[in-house]
Order: C-alpha cells, then sequence, then structure tokens
C-alpha cells in the first residue's frame, strides 16, 4: 500500500527518494510524487504523476537536491489522479507533507480550522499540511506542527518539509509505520526497512506519538509535547539488503524457490540440536494455559491459519478456530475467557488485523503475533511475537511467508503439546521433497499450457487440509492471472458448482489424504463425466498415478508441498498471458486500511 521515503544529506536526494521508491513498489500503488530541494535552483520542486515511477522520472527535471521525500499511492479516499498524489502542500506552500494513514477527524479538522481553505485536492494529507500552516502563524515551526499532529485522530506516518528551512525534514509516527536510517551521507526515512535498506547502515523503528527532527548529520527524537528522548538504533538487517531478484525473472519465481532454505532455517530457529522445539517457555505457557486458541488473519495468512487449526488441534487437543480478520473486527463472535488469540501476517500492518488486537487488548485476552516483519506494528501491540524468518517478500503474491507460517505454526503447536511426532524430521524431509519438485519446474509449465490456455474460469477442489489448499491455490491463480478461480470443499461440488462444468472446464484436484482420498476421486469422476478437464496433484501414497506426484509426508503437513506447485500454476498461467506478475492490478502487499 501507501509507501514514503525521504531523504536528507548531500546532493543525491533524488536518486536516494527515488530508490526508496522503487523498492516500495512491490507494497502495490497506482501515483508517486516527490518533494526536493533543487540544490541548483535553492528551490523547492513538486513532481507527482499517475501510474509508475517510471512514468514520474520522466517528468522530473531537477538534477541535484539536497533533501527529498517521496510517497507512492494507493488510492482509498479519492480518485487516482495527478492531484490527489503526494506531496501536498499548505496553502502559503510552505509545509510539503507526504502521508501513510487515514486521518479519521479530518472533515471536522477542516471546517474547525480551514472553513476559509480552497482546498487543491480530495485527500486528508492537504488538511495537515494546512493545519500546520495555520498554528505556524503564530508558533516556532517545531511547536506548530506538534499542535496540528495532536489534533489528528487516526493514524499517520509524514515526512514534512519546511520552506523556510531547507536543512531540516520532520519526521512524525501514529500507528503507520516509519523509520529513520543513519545514512553513509546524510539520513534517511521510509515506511519500510526495504527503502532504507541500500542506504543506511543502522535505522530506529519511531513508536506511536513521536516526532524527529532529520537534519544532514542526525537526527533528533522529540515526544508530542516536545520533550527529548533518547534512541538506540538498530544494526541494518542483513537479508533486507540482499533482498533482489538475483537470476530469477520475478520475485514471486525467486521466492517459490526459496521455500526449502526457508524451513531449514525456522527448523535452526526453533528447534536445538537433540531435535527439541525451541520457543520462549512463556509464549509455550500461554498456549498450554488456553482453552481455546483463536486464529485471525487475512487473504494468505488466513490460508495458512486453515492448515494450523488441525494441527493445534491434533499436536495440543485444544479446540482452534480461525477468522476472518475483517469479519471478526465487527462481528465478533462468544469467547471462551480462556482463549488465546493468534495473529497471523506477514506484515504485520494489515489494519483489520490491528483493528482486532486493539479489541482483544481492550478487553484483556492474551495475544500472540506470528509475523515476518519484527519491527511491525502487530509485532510490537502484541503480548508476544514469534518472527517467520521468511525474510522480505516482495512479490504481492505471498508464497514463502505462507509456507514459513506454516512451519512456525506447525513446530509451535508441537512444542505447546505432548505429541511423539517427530516434527524437524518431517519438515526437514519436505524441504528436500520441495527441492526435488521444483527441479521439474517446467513440467507444470507444460501442463499449465494445455489446462489454462484461453480459460477464464477455473477451479480446485479438495477436502480437509487439501480444501484448504484449494483455497490458497485459487487465490494465487486469480490474484495474478485474473483467471476467474472458485476453490472448493470437493463434496460441495454437487451441490451446485457443478453446474458450472462443461467441456473442457480446467480443475485442479488435491489429494494429499488418506482418509479422503476415495471420495475426491469420485468427484473427479463426476467432473470428467460431465466433460471437465482434471489435472490431479497428490502425493504418490494415496495418489499414485496422479499428474504432478509429490513425495509423501505427514497428512497435516501435506500443504507445505502440495502448494509449490500450485504457487507455480499461478507463475506460469500469469507468465503466458503477460501479467505483471510480482506488482498485479488493484493489489497492495500491505493493506493499511480497513
Ligand atoms: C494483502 C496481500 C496478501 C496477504 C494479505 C494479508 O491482501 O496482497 O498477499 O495475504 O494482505 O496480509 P498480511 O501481511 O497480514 O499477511
Amino acid at each position: 500500500m501507501c509507501g514514503i521515503v525521504g531523504y536528507l544529506g548531500n546532493g543525491n536526494a533524488k536518486e536516494i527518494v527515488l530508490d526508496g521508491l522503487e523498492r516500495l513498489e512491490y507494497r502495490g500503488y497506482d501515483s508517486a510524487g516527490v518533494g526536493l530541494f533543487d540544490s541548483e535552483r535553492k528551490t523547492y520542486r513538486i513532481f507527482k504523476e499517475k501510474g509508475r515511477i517510471d512514468d514520474l522520472k520522466r517528468v522530473i527535471n531537477t538534477e541535484s537536491a539536497a533533501a527529498g521525500i517521496g510517497h507512492t499511492r494507493w488510492a482509498t479516499h479519492g480518485k487516482v489522479t495527478k492531484e490527489n498524489a503526494h506531496p501536498h502542500t499548505s496553502r502559503n506552500g510552505r509545509f510539503i507533507v507526504v502521508h501513510n494513514g487515514v486521518v479519521d477527524n479530518f472533515r471536522a479538522l477542516r471546517s474547525e480550522y480551514l472553513d476559509a481553505f480552497r482546498l487543491e485536492s480530495e485527500t486528508d494529507t492537504e488538511i495537515i499540511a494546512n493545519l500546520f500552516e495555520v498554528f505556524a502563524a503564530a508558533l516556532p515551526v517545531q511547536d506548530a506542527i506538534r499542535e496540528g499532529l495532536k489534533r489528528l485522530e487516526g493514524s499517520y506516518a509524514l515526512l514534512i518539509m519546511d520552506r523556510e528551512d531547507s536543512g531540516t525534514v520532520y519526521a512524525a509516527k501514529h500507528k503507520s509505520p516509519l523509520l529513520i536510517g543513519s545514512a553513509h551521507s546524510g539520513v534517511v526515512a521510509g515506511s519500510d526497512l526495504m527503502a532504507l535498506a541500500d542506504h543506511a547502515d543502522a535505522y530506529l523503528a519511531l513508536e506511536d506519538g513521536t516526532f524527529a527532527e532529520l537534519r544532514p548529520d542526525g537526527f533528533s527524537l522529540y515526544d508530542l509535547n516536545g520533550g527529548a528522548l533518547d534512541y538506540t538504533l538498530r544494526e541494518m538487517d542483513a537479508e533486507v539488503v540482499e533482498s533482489d531478484k538475483g537470476a530469477y525473472p520475478h520475485y514471486m519465481l525467486k521466492e517459490i524457490h526459496e521455500q526449502p532454505i526457508i524451513l531449514r532455517r525456522i527448523l535452526d530457529a526453533y528447534t536445538d540440536e537433540e531435535e527439541r522445539p525451541d520457543f520462549p517457555n512463556s509464549v509455550l505457557e500461554t498456549i498450554r494455559k488456553s482453552g481455546r486458541i483463536h486464529i485471525l488473519a487475512a487473504g494468505t495468512s488466513m490460508h495458512a491459519g486453515l492448515v494450523a487449526k488441525p494441527l493445534f488441534e491434533t499436536l495440543t487437543e485444544k479446540p482452534a478456530e480461525v477468522h476472518v480478520a475483517s469479519e471478526f473486527a465487527h462481528h465478533t463472535p462468544l469467547i471462551d475467557s480462556d482463549s488465546l488469540f493468534i495473529l497471523i501476517s506477514q506484515s504485520g500492518e494489515t489494519a483489520d488485523l490491528r483493528a482486532c488486537l486493539n479489541r482483544l487488548k481492550d478487553e484483556g485476552y492474551p495475544t500472540l503475533t506470528v509475523t515476518n516483519v519484527r519491527t511491525s506494528t502487530l509485532a510490537r501491540e502484541a503480548d508476544a511475537f514469534v518472527e517467520i524468518h521468511a525474510g522480505p517478500e516482495i512479490a504481492v503474491a505471498s508464497t514463502k511467508a505462507y509456507s514459513a507460517q506454516i512451519a512456525v505454526l506447525s513446530l509451535l503447536a508441537h512444542a505447546a503439546g505432548a505429541s511423539g511426532m517427530p516434527m524437524k524430521r518431517e519438515i526437514s524431509n519436505i524441504a528436500q521433497s520441495i527441492e526435488k519438485f521444483l527441479e521439474q519446474a517446467d513440467a507444470v509449465h507444460d501442463h499449465v499450457k494445455s489446462m489454462l490456455e484461453g480459460k477464464s474460469h477455473a477451479f480446485y477442489i479438495g477436502r480437509g487440509v487439501d480444501h484448504a489448499v484449494a483455497l490458497e491455490a485459487s487465490l494465487k491463480l486469480k490474484e495474478i492471472s485474473y483467471i476467474h478461480t472458485e476453490g472448493l470443499a470437493a463434496g460441495e461440488l454437487k451441490h451446485g458448482t457443478l453446474a458450472l462444468i462443461e467441456e473442457g472446464t480446467p480443475v485442479f484436484a488435491l489429494i494429499s489424504q488418506p482418509s479422503t482420498a476415495l471420495h475426491t476421486q469420485s468427484s473427479i469422476s463426476e467432473i470428467e463425466s460431465r466433460g471437465g478437464r482434471v489435472l490431479t496433484i497428490g502425493t504418490e501414497d494415496v495418489a499414485e498415478e496422479a499428474h504432478i506426484a509429490l513425495r509423501k509426508t505427514h497428512p497435516l503437513l501435506a500443504p507445505l508441498v502440495l502448494v509449490v506447485p500450485a504457487q507455480l500454476i499461478a507463475y506460469y498461467a500469469a507468465l503466458e498471458l503477460g501479467n505483471d506478475i510480482d506488482k498485479p492490478r488493484n493489489l497492495a502487499k500491505s493493506v493499511t486500511v480497513e
């Protein structure tokens, strides 16, 4: 979703800000803009454009800039237009602002302070810039900005430039992430570590309600009353710095191929040499003490939750339920008082989950976040967090984070329970099976050409955890190929959807569960006898004849292997159609609005 970057230092601000914005492209956006202090003209310049960063680059005619702020916008309120793109300026042009987040009370602020102002855009950000201008009429700049900030309700990460002082950029954060890095020459800020990666050795993730003054030689941190705050920088994470595509044509393909390495990394992180699980005792005790586990998540992470549910139920013998975060936040079911909430989120920033977390904290339930981003809001605000160690995931379509979430949750359920399952060995064998399978990725490409060419509808079917994988497989296929795909419980097919099966309708059948393999075979017969074209994906033990056969694994962990061909099917389908695989239309990597 929206991204922000800023830099203050030598004359490279234009390059550093644009590079940062490009590194945030993966989050999804539909317009972009920069505000630069042009070192030659000694003036501020603003450039905005609809579309891609490349379109923006074409209109920038500033050569060298000492300071700059930039933004990628994913439209939520107000159309995708150049006027609505950031930066926004105050009426007299003094304050130039980029903003992530949503100001809930912007209408009230407008009528209280800005009645006489003519606004250029439909955004809440323009209100913020003007609010600073109003207070700056009577106050020194820092006080004016703080007075403005104190009146904002909602979420914001802000970078602010003041035309009266080209040697300073201000930063402020509340409920939207913002990080400041000490750059090799100057100071860099951004909404995502990725934007800082190449330019900073160390960084600070700002806390809510803090305000920073950035200068070329460093930065000072304050609370909203102007009280100075101490801080310690954290060393830049090596894996973030190394996140480029390497030899792969797309991040998605690279991330699919990284899965075996990540499974092994997770085993190293969470098991000891004697194959015993190694999680903080406090986390395990919270699980053991709970009477019921509620898993909350969105999108692919929710699908990982569906796989984790039977693992928790089997290994800890506690009932587990999975909820879609956007539903749970507003239609909360009855909850037992001894419930534990596990929030799964790759980014750790999903707004629907943050809404749930606030509520759960108010009501005093224990919360545990399982995330890929240790500096994220959900990691910081839950009672505890467990990292999934997938490394930065850049493709919008999540792949490696899904398998990392399942692996970590399996180990966690195993550690909290008392089963004799050799979990470490199982996951290590799975890593090997995936590696082996990926050697024949080209065969999947051939299947895709013969199954999906010219098709605009497809189905995935499965039972039990195969159904959970069918949901994820169908999400993957639709989100990057734009082929309408449904994931169905195989037994439900005959209760309605069978009406859609006609000559050549593509159906992918997932078969890895010994207890239901025969039932799924019956569903396949029903499809084939109506002309549907079925491709079977299964484990050798229960689906020997499968078109795509994978090595046998523990049935509860089968999703880890089964999902890989499904990810490749989506990838090759999108490739054949010439789609923008890593940045599918209309979607954002991290959805920070409810
Ligand atoms: C967006 C992404 C999905 C992701 C979902 C949940 O929709 O495009 O890939 O699964 O958000 O995100 P989270 O970061 O909470 O896992």
